[in-house]
């Protein structure tokens, strides 16, 4: 029987210690240049030491002109390599690994940030923060090719930098994801229609980097079991496109679910919401499978690896409220962690700024974090607010995310 402290080789030469995962959390600590800062690589040395195997990065975008929210890092060149290498060092302290996540948001940019975002296809942004983002443009054939040069070359900057690995982000409604979507992707060339159509993006990014990155390199990808969604991405289409990937030589696949419209993918207290989609994965493919969401307790995180439900736990929230989570869990001193709904006390108020409070919080607990000071645990939301009104000014008020 596997333990949660057992190792997972993920390529002949990439080991992790143990099956720990920190999931991507946009950690928003890029510069007004887009480029990583002291606060950034001293919070991934604190993770590094706090015990966790795999690090995966906040989503690193691949283009300076498609952001998803304020404080992206972006790789387009070997501009920030010296910083990067930085930041891949200190992501390696204590024999962790450290993987790059890229991303390109597709029509999920923020009217502050893009006043024509792109997208597979001319489709809106629905749902009730919908008025947050501007209509997007459908992409052209050559404008594709060049996003997929985009990935591969950060890969590559990624790689030369020092990073253990890197993952592509092709879930939550971003781009790639929005690729897949039979709802977001009305193409009818060769990257829209049949199935095979909507992933050939990611399998063009994923080829294009094996083949400069070589065998031995991991790349990871994040996909949704589904988008929940009529007429969207579903299960069985996932299913396929994780079989393909695997066959294709994917090293790791990542587990999670949900978009802006459809923000399933972050909850309080409903469990680990993909287990049952990560088992039926792990049936199907030999390639390990990380699942993320809603983890909270020793208990569950043990008997997921124990029972083979998947190979590492992917965490986003808790590591964030407890950063040394796997050196307590070792020494016996960790149970639970409880994810608290923060409050103005105002309901009217709540409802609006629910989301943004969260957001702000943890971009808050990360700072601290880097800086070594405790987490701040607390349901009171006016200091979260008052964050993001620092960091964003008014623009704060219109949603980043769903
Ligand atoms: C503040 C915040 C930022 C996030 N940023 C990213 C991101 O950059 N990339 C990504 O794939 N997921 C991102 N996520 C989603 C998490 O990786 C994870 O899938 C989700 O929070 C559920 O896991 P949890 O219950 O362990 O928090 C973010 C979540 C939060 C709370």
């Amino acid at each position: 029987m596997t333990n949660i402290f057992d190792s997972l080789q993920l390529t002949d030469s990439t080991t992790i210690k143990n099956r720990f995962m920190k999931a991507a959390i946009s950690e928003t600590m890029g510069d007004k240049n887009y480029r990583p800062t002291k606060e950034l690589i001293d919070l991934y040395r604190a993770w590094a030491n706090g015990g966790t195997g795999l690090l995966i990065t906040g989503n690193v975008m691949v283009d300076q002109t498609a952001r998803g929210e304020f404080g992206n890092i972006v790789i387009e060149d070997t501009r920030d390599l010296d910083l990067l290498k930085q930041w891949a060092q200190a992501g390696t302290t204590n024999g962790a690994k450290i993987f790059m996540q890229l991303n390109h948001p597709g029509k999920q940019s923020p009217k502050t940030i893009s006043k024509q975002p792109v997208s597979p296809s001319a489709v809106a942004m629905a749902g009730s923060n919908s008025f947050a983002f501007n209509p997007p443009r459908a992409l052209t054939n050559v404008e594709i090719k060049t996003i997929v040069q985009k990935f591969i070359n950060a890969a590559v900057v990624a790689k030369k930098a020092g990073f253990s690995g890197v993952e592509i982000h092709a879930a939550h409604g971003y781009l790639l994801s929005q690729f897949l979507s039979p709802h977001d992707n009305q193409r009818v060339d060769e990257y829209g229609g049949s199935l095979e159509n909507r992933m050939r993006i990611l399998v063009e990014i994923y080829t294009g980097m094996r083949e400069k990155l070589g065998d031995d390199f991991p790349i990871a990808l994040k996909i949704n079991s589904s988008d929940f969604r009529e007429g969207g991405f579903s299960e069985e289409d996932s299913l396929k496109v994780i079989q393909k990937m695997s066959q294709l030589g994917i090293n790791l696949i990542e587990i999670s679910g949900g978009n802006y419209e459809k923000p399933t993918v972050q909850g309080i207290g409903k469990g680990a919401f993909f287990i049952d989609y990560a088992s039926k994965v792990k049936k199907i493919i030999d390639t390990p499978v990380a699942v993320t969401g809603g983890f909270s307790t020793a208990n569950g995180m043990s008997k997921t690896i124990e029972n083979n439900e998947a190979d590492l736990i992917g965490l986003a929230r808790p590591l964030v409220m407890v950063p040394d989570l796997p050196n307590q869990f070792e020494t016996g001193n960790f149970t639970v962690v409880n994810l608290h709904h923060l409050t103005t006390k105002i309901s009217g108020l709540d409802k609006k700024i629910g989301s943004l409070v969260g957001l702000s919080y943890y971009q808050q607990q990360m700072r601290r974090i880097a800086k070594g000071l405790p987490v701040q645990v607390t349901d009171n939301a006016w200091s979260s607010l008052g964050f993001a009104f620092k960091k964003q000014g008014l623009s704060a008020l219109i949603p980043q995310r769903g």
